[in-house]
């Protein structure tokens, strides 16, 4: 409720995070639903997660998002985790609950939400190829393999770490993993997740043109100014669609809001709001 009292404090804690978009998404949710809170940055190098952590709840703060690279130590930090967070070995939502710190991990459902609720793509059945083996697709797999696709492919520079989260997630879905070399490709993917952060430097990984269709739906989990190089990419060998994980970063923070202070924003303004301003003037 808007009120006069001090505000509950909210950040985000990452190394670096002056990058950050949450405490502008935060602050347009708070606006929306009046809610008296602050929401600030907190650059914490590896060695100092912890203690932060400890510090910024002793002193009274009541949620924390942790990005990048902290969501893995972070669910060893929580002393209670949620099962969805269980599964990912990640948490990127922590809050405090009788004087205990409490961790999720809501990347997972927001990108679920943004692929099916705002970008209307219905997942059951589908064949899925997620290229990464990293923390960003172990974040996502759990919650991807819940929502009934036919199958899905993990394919990594590495094959090792692709074939070991394939061995891994094994019980909770039809699944399998491969390098790059090995992808299948005698006909196109419903969906082709991009969960390296090889956008990040500028490189496509090598996956075979044959992978994506006209019908496939290319999703970077990477964003930037207007397109990244994948969905770049994507378009020009002709992708059905290509989107950049603007939405699942509004709705991931979105679904931490709604742990935090029990109620749902609505992400649609937000999503404009960073639009307007991600755009490269025409
Ligand atoms: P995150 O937590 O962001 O997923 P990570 O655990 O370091 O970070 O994983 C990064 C992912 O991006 C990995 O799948 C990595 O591939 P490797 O396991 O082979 O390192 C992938 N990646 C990073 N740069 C890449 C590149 N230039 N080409 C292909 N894959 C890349």
């Amino acid at each position: 409720m808007s009120d006069t009292t001090t505000p509950d404090r909210y950040a985000v804690i990452g190394h670096p995070v002056s990058q950050s978009w949450s405490p502008f998404i935060h602050g347009m949710f708070a606006k929306q639903t009046n809610q008296n809170i602050s929401y600030s940055r907190i650059d914490a190098p590896p060695e100092e997660f912890e203690r932060q952590v400890a510090a910024f709840f002793q002193t009274g703060g009541k949620g924390l998002n942790v990005t990048v690279p902290h969501k893995q130590v972070a669910a060893l930090v929580a002393r209670y985790r949620t099962p969805r967070a269980e599964i990912a070995g990640a948490v990127n939502t922590l809050m405090i609950k009788d004087d205990a710190i409490h961790g999720d991990n809501t990347d997972g459902a927001g990108l679920i939400t943004d692929l099916t609720g705002n970008l209307g793509f219905a997942l059951e059945n589908t064949r899925i190829l997620i290229i990464g083996a990293g923390g960003a697709a172990r974040g996502v797999l759990g919650p991807l393999l819940a929502a009934g696709p036919e199958y899905v492919e993990i394919t990594n520079r590495n094959e090792n770490r692709a074939l070991e989260l394939a061995k891994e997630f094994a019980a909770l879905g039809e699944l399998r993993g491969c390098g790059f070399a090995d992808i299948t490709a005698d006909r196109s993917f419903d969906l082709v997740l991009n969960a390296t952060s090889a956008s990040l430097q500028d490189f496509v990984p090598p996956i075979p043109r044959s992978a994506i269709g006209p019908a496939t739906l290319c999703y970077d989990m990477a964003y930037g100014k207007g397109d990244t190089i994948f969905t770049h990419w994507a378009k020009t060998i002709g992708a059905g669609r290509a989107e950049c994980g603007w939405g699942m970063l509004v709705e991931q923070a979105a679904e931490s809001f709604y742990l935090w202070r029990g109620v749902r924003p609505d992400t649609k303004p937000v999503l404009e709001a960073i639009r307007d301003q991600r755009l490269p003037p025409k």
